[in-house]
Formats: C-alpha cells, structure tokens, sequence
C-alpha cells in the first residue's frame, strides 16, 4: 500500500498499473456481530464510535465492469451515520439481498460492511469491459450502483430494479484505503481541488442537482423561490449554490447564528434562523399546530415582498413536511428525498389538493445527472462546502459530529492521503476561486 500512495504522491500515475493491488486494507466497517448493539437506545444516544472500526480486510476479487481505486479520501454522508446506528434497519439485510443476486455479488453478503459512498483517487485496476477508465487516471466516484439487465432502467437509471446506494446498500465503499466500484461510477477528479475538497461534493452535490435541477426533479428555473432546509448542511449548502447559480431566490432555513452567516456568504440574501424563530411545528409527538405552519409562512412572506415559495427543498421528513406543503404556492411542488427527523410524514392534504400543490420524491443521481453536478464543480461553477477534515481513525468521531447535527457542510475523511492539501494539479484554476472553496473550512 506505501508504494501506492508514495507513487500517487510522488505523481508517477503510469506507475500504478504495474504495482500490485494489496491482498488486503484497512477500511471503516460495521460488524454484523454488532448489529443489535443500540436496540433499545434513543436514536441521539447511539454513538458511532462504538460501531464504526478500522480493520484490515481482503481486497475483494476484481468483476467485470469494475474498478479497484486507491482511495486517498472519503467523506461522511448521512446514509454512513444510518449504517453506523442500524437504523432504521441493519445494513446487512441489502448486503444479504444483493448477495442473492448472483455468483459475483456474493462476494458482497460479508460478516462485515465497509461503508463510505464517496471517494476521490486514483484507478488502479479495471475489470474485463472497461475502456473508458485505466490505471492511473485520477477519479471521484459518485455512489449509484446499477446492474441494467432489466429494460426499467434503460430511461433513467435511477429507475433499475436493481438499483443501490454504493457503500450502504453494497459493500467496498470508499471510507477505506481501496475501493470496488462499478466503472460507471467513475468521473473526472476536479483539477483545482486537494483529495480531500474532491471527495466531499459527491453525495450530495448530485442528489442536490437531482433533487432541485433537473427534470426528474423540481426543474427549478429562473427567477422560482426555494425554501431549503439545513440550508448549510450536506444536501442545503449544495441546493443554495445551485439555487443562486439558477437564477432563483432561495429562502435559507439555517438554526444557528453562525450557520445564517455562512449562507450570507455563499450569497444567500432571505435566510430564517429556526431556532431563533423557535418553530414548534408539533405541541407532542402526535399533534402538529399549523399555527406554527401560519407562523413559518408569514415569515417567508415578509422575507420574499409577500411571496410563497415554488419548491419547497425537503429531507429533514416528520418534524417539517406539514409545514413545508402549507407554505408552498399555490401549483408549487415539494420535493423529498429523505426523512432524518421521522419518515411517517402528516400534512393536511387540504391545502395540498386545493392548491394544486404537487409532492415529488427524489433519490441520489443517475450517471448523467452525478456527471453533469461534477461538471458544475470542475468549472468552478459550485464549489466543495468542507469545513472539517478527520483522519480515517477518528471517523467515529466525524460521523458522531454529522449524528449530532454539529458540523457545517460537509465532514472529510483522509484515507491514504497523509495529511490535507494534496492532490491539486489546476493551481490557476484554484487561486480564482479559493475564497469560495475555502468558505467552509474551520467554521
Ligand atoms: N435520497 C438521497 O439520495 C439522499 C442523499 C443525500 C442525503 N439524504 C438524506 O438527507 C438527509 C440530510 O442529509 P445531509 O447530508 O444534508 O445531512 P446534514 O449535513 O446533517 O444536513 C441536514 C440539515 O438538516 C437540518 N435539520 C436537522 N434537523 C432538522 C429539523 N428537525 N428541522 C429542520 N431542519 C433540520 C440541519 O440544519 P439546521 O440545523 O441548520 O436547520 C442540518 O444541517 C439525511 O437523512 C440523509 O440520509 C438522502
């Protein structure tokens, strides 16, 4: 593995092909011994340093259609803090299911779950079928893992029935020193950016773009308002770029003081500091008040010159979604694609019926869309939102940070890179937007 990484460091990249790939690495995983670990437990209790480990493991046989990448960083998304908690099912139930799926997938169905579904690297080896990538090239990956034997998938690959999450749903992510990816997975690696920066966007970058831009999503135009939950968290700092950039006004919900500055910076001009506010959109578990719902809505009309919103960026679920189809416009759609607070949502479907308002799901990316969110960050269009970056030891502690809602953006996690800062080779590019890359970082 020191050969690897001290040829990557040293910029030999022809090199790689002709080094071994290492019988094993170290890679964060969950154990299946240790499923059931937090039964019982409130969700906020259950930490990811008890469950996220550091262990050397066997580099898995290489399939056709694949690659095994040298990571040199991951990040932390929140499908990795699902994982790490069990919630709100063990991920060993996708591994076992994809396991069935053939001879090869097998290989997955382990007592153990190397999670991660970001990476940014270097290809070491392909697998039969690949041309498109070699060793060497210098790549990020984004995270849908598609079989594509069945014709539903053919129009939108979100859409196989075979369809995963690589690195939850599969097996091999990238919070490991070597990845196995499907190879198309792989895109470009951002010339301006150090691993760390390239490996954070991914995840979320793209479901964003999804979500919010494109046409299997909210096909946001010019000039539409958007209220974005978390607005300075993984999926929210990501939505306000691409909000800005198209021409709409975004209405950022932020919770803090320091979070409200950080989405001023990035130039949002309405934002809504939620704790300040002191919404209370539940009285108890079972009884929401849309008294708060009036409240939230009266509050963005002061904000927009009396306007409600056209889109309404959804995923923190339960504790928001009533809220969120109240203070949609009229014809106006709410988007979701997650439910971190609770995934049993209620609304009052009168004000959705009557108002014509449309609820639209949205899940991760196909290739076209992850390629088309990782071209926006090549051309300095949207820019990584990474504020912390932890070495693979201390993960548990990253992931507990993104459990606690304690983070800004994005949280990276160096794996074979020693320290930050490496990995730029477009130092031009990078100095023309180094004050937006960096806008994150130690906040
Ligand atoms: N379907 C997909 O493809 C997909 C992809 C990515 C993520 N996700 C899911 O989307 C969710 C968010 O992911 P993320 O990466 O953006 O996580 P994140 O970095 O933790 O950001 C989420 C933000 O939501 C806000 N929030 C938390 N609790 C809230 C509440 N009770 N009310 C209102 N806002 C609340 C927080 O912002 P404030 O505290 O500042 O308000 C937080 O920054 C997760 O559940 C994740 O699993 C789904």
């Amino acid at each position: 593995m020191n050969e690897i990484r001290d040829a990557i460091l040293a910029d030999q990249l022809d090199a790689l092909g002709g080094l071994a790939v290492p019988e094993s690495y170290r890679a964060v995983l969950v154990r299946k011994d240790e499923q059931d670990m937090f039964v019982g437990m409130p969700t906020k209790e259950k930490d990811p340093r008890k469950s996220l480990h550091v262990e050397e493991v066997p580099t898995p046989e290489l399939g056709p259609g694949e690659a095994i990448v040298a990571v040199m960083a991951s990040s932390v998304n929140y499908n990795t803090v699902w994982t790490s908690i069990f919630e709100p099912v063990s991920t060993f139930g996708f591994l076992e299911r994809y396991g069935r799926v053939s001879e090869l997938t097998k290989r997955h169905d382990l007592p153990y779950h190397v999670v991660g579904s970001d990476l940014a690297g270097v290809v070491l080896r392909v697998g039969p079928g690949v041309n498109k990538w070699k060793p060497g090239d210098e790549v990020v990956a984004h995270c849908l893992s598609v079989e594509l034997e069945d014709p539903a998938g053919h129009d939108d690959t979100m859409m196989d029935p075979q369809q995963r999450i690589w690195g939850f749903e599969t097996n091999f992510g990238g919070l490991a020193e070597l990845a196995l990816v499907k190879s198309n997975q792989l895109m470009p690696k951002p010339a301006h950016l150090t691993w760390e920066e390239a490996a954070s966007p991914g995840l979320v970058n793209s479901t964003a773009y999804r979500q919010l831009v494109s046409k299997n999503g909210a096909n946001m135009k010019q000039g539409d308002t958007v209220l974005i939950w978390g607005a300075s968290g993984g999926l929210g700092s990501y939505a306000t770029q691409m909000a800005l950039n198209g021409g709409a006004i975004p209405v950022c919900v932020v919770s803090s003081p320091e979070k409200a500055e950080i989405v001023r910076a990035m130039g949002a001009e309405l934002v809504i500091d939620r704790s300040a506010e002191g919404y209370r959109f539940w009285k108890d578990d079972d009884t929401q008040d849309p008294k708060e719902w009036q409240r939230l809505g009266k509050k963005i009309r002061e904000l927009t010159g009396g306007e409600d919103v056209d889109i309404v960026f959804e995923h923190p679920g339960r504790e928001t979604f009533g809220a969120s189809v109240y203070v949609a416009k009229k014809g106006g759609t709410i988007i979701t694609c997650a439910s971190t607070t609770g995934y049993l949502h209620e609304y009052d479907n009168r004000y959705l019926w009557m108002n014509l308002k449309k609820i639209l799901s949205s899940h991760f990316a196909n290739y076209k869309e992850a390629w088309e969110a990782n071209r926006l960050i090549d051309k300095g269009l949207i820019h990584p939102t990474l504020s912390k970056v932890y070495p693979m030891e201390e993960v548990g502690q990253a992931a507990l940070d993104v459990h606690r809602n304690a983070h800004q953006g994005k949280v990276g996690v160096l794996t074979l890179a020693p320290e930050e800062g490496l990995g730029v080779k477009d130092a031009e590019k990078r100095q023309k937007h180094i004050e937006a890359i960096n806008r994150f970082r130690g906040v």
